[in-house]
């Protein structure tokens, strides 16, 4: 529909017609079934709204999109089409490994792979917009949410960002198998204080552009159609309350046109934030600051009417998010076609179909971070092995944001070693739950399974039984799919109860132990390091999970994946992350000075595993790192370069990364920060010139005055394995 005929549209809507268009409802509203993913309050959504709405959350199966759509085209006044959305985070049937496993990759181009597979798996289902990618920035591991973000470091974040936008909105959301993404949460929910969920956020406004700011940033130049406001109060103004935050930097500064989406009933929270008085205040302030749809808490249509008619707000404020709601709708072609893909026929060639479960078995080799290796893995033909642990015929290892993967669609550890089973001797004992009773807080009640103790000592004993006969024990450990997620903040980072005891119980009868780690979180690792001779981290790796295991653990694949995220070496080092500041009283652990330092007298400052850290079976060695010059200026480039070789026995692919300190700055600037990665693959033996061009834009950062720009002066270059990698070079910038 053309512009004009859309702006048309909007002045013969009726006050109510307009405002209900803002009104986001469950798909519980329409039919007897949904999927809720927050709170259900006394809202007051009338069944006239209702009618009216805009757009609905968890519709879900093309058959029943189309009767829902012809029933409320027909009924509605102007023909104007339902908008359709939900989250579709890491996959919609055929699951890919979260993101911050996808992090790991530190392959955005695959993660816009992945986005293209959920894309098109939706859009046959009838879903229009996915509420992703969520990009936050994640340096507390205490918060639950941080399985759902790809990391700690602000270029990685907005990489991925761009390239999950690009995937699942391909040139233009209208064409065919494309779906509108929705960036989340703006802004800088990834921060709360003590990494409690919801909790404040308070950050300077320095660290907030510099650091949190640009991943939303970078789906926003990748087109993205929608974003979502946060819950948390950023700076004692909660996001969806804020104009500065919304209409200032959102819209003003980074250019933003499309639609502002609260998150589930956060126009109503303003009120528990005591950022309101009450509900019709909230609807006052959400409209003024910018916010277009209301989800589930119909809030605008019981208070828009009044306060448009009372002056509070004004009916252009109202007319421009109603515009933005069916200008998103109309590059969709809703109008033209209310069903866009939505096709049942499609849906059962499509969904779940071998291609798209070989995106999602490439995804979840590559993410696996090999944390230890002692030499036990690849396990050899040879070995006697124990499958051990509650994960091993685990079906479920696909994360909380998941909601529509299946475990009958899901290959478990036993399943991915049936077709190994002819060339390896493989036992397989569970040995415990993921949850003993004295772990059943650590989720929601709803998805605890009851174990009785004699249980509980038949499983141990026979797994004990298990390793005392086999050469090497494959111990699957680590969190309930529903550990991590929304809501699920924790103080401690320890394996459950349940599982320590497994661990304890193996190492006493068969200390050769190769961990396989599902997680949705960086974990306090130190137990299981010093009980295990390796570590392969395969967070919750989606519906290929077994596969890609078996795969790795045979060595078929080497594992390649780098941390995302930094592993503490305890809850209490927490929040870590690699680019820290130096302080006035830096601490080198390499000089043995303490005294007066800014290190504790307890633990190390260092983090067990530090973000980029991640082996291979290959063993990669790095030399002659090289500047092609040690002066550039603004207009010019200079290479970095660096040889790296596989000294190993078997293949593997590195990750090479490019680091750059500012040695001085109007503000002061962090230890190291990533600026550039390349994926390498070498055969034993082989040798590889790895160069990375340093351009000046690469030197900019949020200066004292709040401005972005490059500052001349000294620059160390640091090309390694991991962010922890201390030879460089220098250059100046003049
Ligand atoms: C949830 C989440 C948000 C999600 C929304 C709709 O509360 O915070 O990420 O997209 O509700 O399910």
């Amino acid at each position: 529909m053309e512009q004009h005929k859309l702006k048309e549209l909007v002045k013969n809507m009726s006050l109510t017609e307009k405002i209900n268009q803002l009104l986001q409802v469950t798909s519980g509203f329409f039919i007897d079934e949904t999927v809720l993913t927050g709170p259900i309050r006394e809202n007051g959504i009338t069944e006239e709204s209702i009618s009216q709405a805009g757009s609905v959350i968890g519709l879900l199966g093309a058959k029943k999109y189309k009767e829902i759509q012809d029933a409320y085209i027909e009924k509605h006044p102007h023909k104007i089409p339902l908008l359709i959305m939900m989250d579709i985070i890491n996959g919609f049937r055929t699951i890919f490994p979260i993101p911050l496993a996808q992090g790991a990759t530190f392959e955005p181009e695959l993660s816009k792979k992945c986005a293209e597979v959920a894309a098109k798996e939706s859009a046959v289902s009838g879903v229009h917009v996915t509420f992703a990618p969520m990009v936050d920035l994640v340096r507390d591991a205490r918060w639950g949410r941080v399985m759902e973000s790809t990391g700690e470091d602000t270029k990685l974040n907005s990489d991925f960002a761009t390239a999950m936008v690009e995937g699942f909105q391909g040139d233009n959301v209208g064409q065919e198998f494309k779906i509108a993404a929705c960036v989340k949460h703006f802004a800088a929910y990834g921060a709360p204080t003590g990494g409690r969920e919801y909790n404040t956020v308070e950050l300077s406004e320095n660290t907030l552009r510099g650091y949190y700011l640009p991943a939303y940033e970078g789906a926003i130049k990748a087109g993205v159609e929608m974003v979502m406001t946060s819950f948390n109060t950023l700076n004692g103004i909660p996001s969806t309350g804020n104009r500065w935050l919304n209409r200032d930097i959102l819209r003003d500064e980074m250019g933003f046109n499309g639609v502002l989406i609260s998150d589930w009933a956060a126009i109503e929270e303003l009120q528990y934030h005591g950022y309101a008085k009450d509900r019709k205040e909230a609807a006052g302030v959400a409209m003024n600051a910018g916010v277009d749809i209301d989800m589930m808490t119909g809030i605008y249509s019981k208070n828009l009417a009044s306060l448009i008619e009372e002056g509070t707000v004004k009916e252009e404020l109202l007319d421009e998010a109603v515009l933005r709601i069916l200008n998103l709708k109309n590059k969709l072609g809703l109008f033209e076609n209310p069903y866009k893909d939505a096709d049942e026929i499609k849906e059962k060639e499509i969904i779940l179909c071998d291609e798209h479960r070989q995106v999602s078995l490439e995804a979840a080799e590559k993410s696996f971070v090999l944390l230890k290796n002692n030499g036990i893995l690849p396990i050899k033909k040879e070995d006697k092995v124990a499958f051990i642990g509650p994960f091993v015929h685990e079906k479920e290892i696909y994360g909380t944001w998941s909601m529509l993967g299946r475990p009958e669609d899901t290959v478990s550890i036993a399943d991915g070693a049936e077709k190994y089973r002819m060339d390896y001797e493989m036992t397989f004992a569970k040995g415990c739950n993921i949850l003993g009773e004295e772990d059943r807080n650590l989720i929601p009640e709803h998805h605890y399974k009851k174990i009785i103790q004699e249980d509980q000592d038949r499983m141990l004993k026979e797994a004990v039984e298990a390793a005392k006969n086999a050469d090497k024990v494959i111990l699957t450990l680590g969190e309930h799919r529903c550990m991590s997620g929304e809501a699920a903040s924790r103080a401690e980072l320890t394996l459950p109860k349940a599982q320590e005891k497994l661990l304890h119980a193996i190492y006493e009868v068969n200390p050769n132990i190769g961990v396989i780690l599902f997680t949705g979180r960086p974990l306090d690792l130190r137990e299981v390091s010093e009980k295990s001779k390796a570590i392969l981290n395969v967070w919750m790796p989606g519906t290929e999970g077994g596969n890609a295991i078996l795969n790795v653990l045979t060595g078929k694949v080497s594992p390649s994946g780098k941390l995302p995220m930094s592993f503490p070496y305890c809850v209490g080092q927490v929040p870590v992350h690699y680019n820290e500041y130096f302080t006035g009283r830096p601490y080198n652990p390499g000089t043995g000075e303490k005294e007066y330092k800014s290190n504790y007298r307890d633990i190390p400052n260092a983090p067990l595993y530090p973000f980029g850290y991640g082996l291979s079976y290959a063993k990669f060695q790095y030399s002659d790192l090289k500047l092609s010059k040690d002066i550039m200026n603004e207009e010019e480039t200079l290479e970095a370069y660096v040889t790296i070789k596989n000294e190993g026995e078997y293949e593997g692919t590195e990750t090479v990364q490019l680091y750059i300190r500012d040695c001085a700055g109007s503000v002061v600037r962090p230890r190291k920060e990533l600026k550039g990665y390349q994926k390498v693959d070498l055969q034993p033996g082989e040798a590889k010139r790895v160069t990375f061009q340093i351009t000046e834009e690469m030197l900019r950062f949020c200066k004292a005055d709040l401005t972005f720009g490059s500052e001349k002066g000294e620059f160390h270059v640091f090309v390694g394995t991991d962010s922890s990698t201390e030879e460089y070079v220098t250059f100046e910038l003049i």
